[in-house]
């Protein structure tokens, strides 16, 4: 999700200092040690005369000459085995581009560069290959309680799943009032809690055992859901359950508590996607403005959080608007789910998901709206395990074969 290296830059220009400290500012480098510093191949070669190098330097250069060539040469002398080099230049020509590549240097930019350029090169040098296999994190939080996250997560969790080609794994992080197990219908042996009493001895097999599936397409990994012996979590714990989730499959989604603990703040940060859930009212509207605005800054202005308004009823004349909240977070709603107390309830006492009960209902048509606003995949032809409407009910189709063998003996 993000890098945690010491990354060190010498600029030579204002627009270039711009762009890599924008760059600084994403996620993806909110755990690195930043320092960037101005002059360019002169001056990064006279500060490891007495200094390490990091992980990696960025290096800006005016020139493209023979002397560019022998001071990257110096350069290379006193560096670390392990640090990458990157080169910024002015010059665009393709056999400078070979020879820098052929010297060692991971990557020659020409001016002007983006920070998206810049952040492309640190993904290309850093992801881990096998990385591209593993899920994306989708990290869901009300921002007040009770607003409907969970409930917008798990639908949206399911509705993935059921568009056909993604595995997903639903973790519920609310670690004393989780309600995955319950609205899924599990009763599972082994909890998230299980998984952070001893996250040292944790690997892929282990936490594939914490898993409990749903069906061939969707797993939870449920909440203790239990106040007695409640054991605070700790970021680094949190981070490595992600990690081997991620590896089991392609969505992670994760229900976060309505709590503002220092592992919530990480994960909202680092998450593939940061998905605030708000009910349309003047204090959600400021909750929103409030998180939208840190975590903004935080995670960088191209990984800006997503916003889902749920509970919408325009009959209501004092729920706020869509426009409303855009004005004020500068975050266009992904997707407003409509209000039905009947649907969701009914849902919830069964143990199913909203498209379990009534697949053609509008807020159904949103969830998977916001599924593939988020994402998923649709498989080519007829989704797996598509619900099948039978005398006016809509099923599982587990369920539907049953109920289709009782209407033909009536
Ligand atoms: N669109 C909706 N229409 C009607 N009821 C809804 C809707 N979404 C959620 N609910 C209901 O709102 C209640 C709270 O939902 P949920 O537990 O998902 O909220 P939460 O934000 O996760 O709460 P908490 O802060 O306790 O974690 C539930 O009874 C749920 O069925
Ligand atoms: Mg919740």
């Amino acid at each position: 999700m993000s890098y945690k290296i010491t990354f060190e830059a010498f600029i030579l220009s204002a627009a270039t200092k711009a762009a890599v400290e924008e760059a600084c500012r994403d996620r993806r480098l909110s755990r690195s040690t930043v320092n960037i510093l101005d002059g360019g191949l002169p001056a990064a070669l006279s500060y490891y005369k007495s200094n390490h190098t990091p992980n990696l330097i960025l290096v800006e250069e005016g020139s493209a000459d023979s002397a560019m060539m022998d001071q990257l040469e110096s350069l290379a002398e006193v560096c670390d085995p392990t640090t990458k080099v990157v080169v910024i230049g002015q010059v665009n020509d393709i056999r400078l581009y070979r020879t820098l590549i052929s010297a060692g240097v991971s990557e020659y930019l020409i001016t002007p560069v983006t920070s998206r350029q810049i952040l492309e090169t640190i993904d290309s040098i850093y992801s881990d290959p096998s990385a591209k296999q593993r899920g994306k994190v989708l990290a869901f939080f009300g921002v007040r309680g009770g607003v409907g996250s969970s409930t917008v997560a798990y639908n949206a969790a399911w509705a993935i799943s059921r568009l056909g080609n993604d595995d997903v794994v639903v973790v519920d992080a609310d670690m004393a009032f989780g309600t995955a197990a319950l609205s899924f219908n599990q009763d599972p042996k082994q909890t998230l809690g299980d998984a952070l009493s001893n996250p040292e001895r944790l690997d892929a097999s282990l936490i594939e055992r914490f898993i409990s599936r749903v069906d061939d397409r969707l797993g939870v990994l449920a909440a203790p859901a239990a106040v007695r012996g409640f054991t605070p979590i700790e970021p680094e714990a949190m981070e490595k359950i992600i990690e081997l989730v991620r590896g089991q499959a392609n969505f992670v989604i994760l229900d976060l508590p309505h709590m503002w603990l220092p592992w919530v703040k990480d994960v909202l940060v680092q998450a593939d996607e940061a998905v605030l859930v708000a009910y349309p009212d003047l204090a959600n509207l400021r909750e929103a403005k409030n998180l939208s605005e840190y975590l903004s800054e935080q995670r960088g202005e191209g990984s800006k959080p997503k916003l889902v308004l749920n509970r919408v009823d325009p009959s209501r004349k004092t729920q706020l608007t869509a426009k409303d909240f855009q004005d004020a977070t500068g975050l266009e709603p992904l997707q407003l789910i409509a209000n039905d107390r009947v649907l969701f309830e009914t849902a919830a006492n069964n143990g199913q998901m909203a498209g379990d009960v009534n697949a053609t209902h509008k807020a159904v048509e949103s969830l998977k709206a916001l599924a593939t606003a988020l994402g998923a995949h649709a498989a080519q032809g007829k989704a797996r395990n598509a619900p099948v409407a039978v005398g006016g009910l809509v099923l599982p189709e587990s369920v539907n074969r049953f109920w289709q063998a009782l209407i033909k003996k009536g």
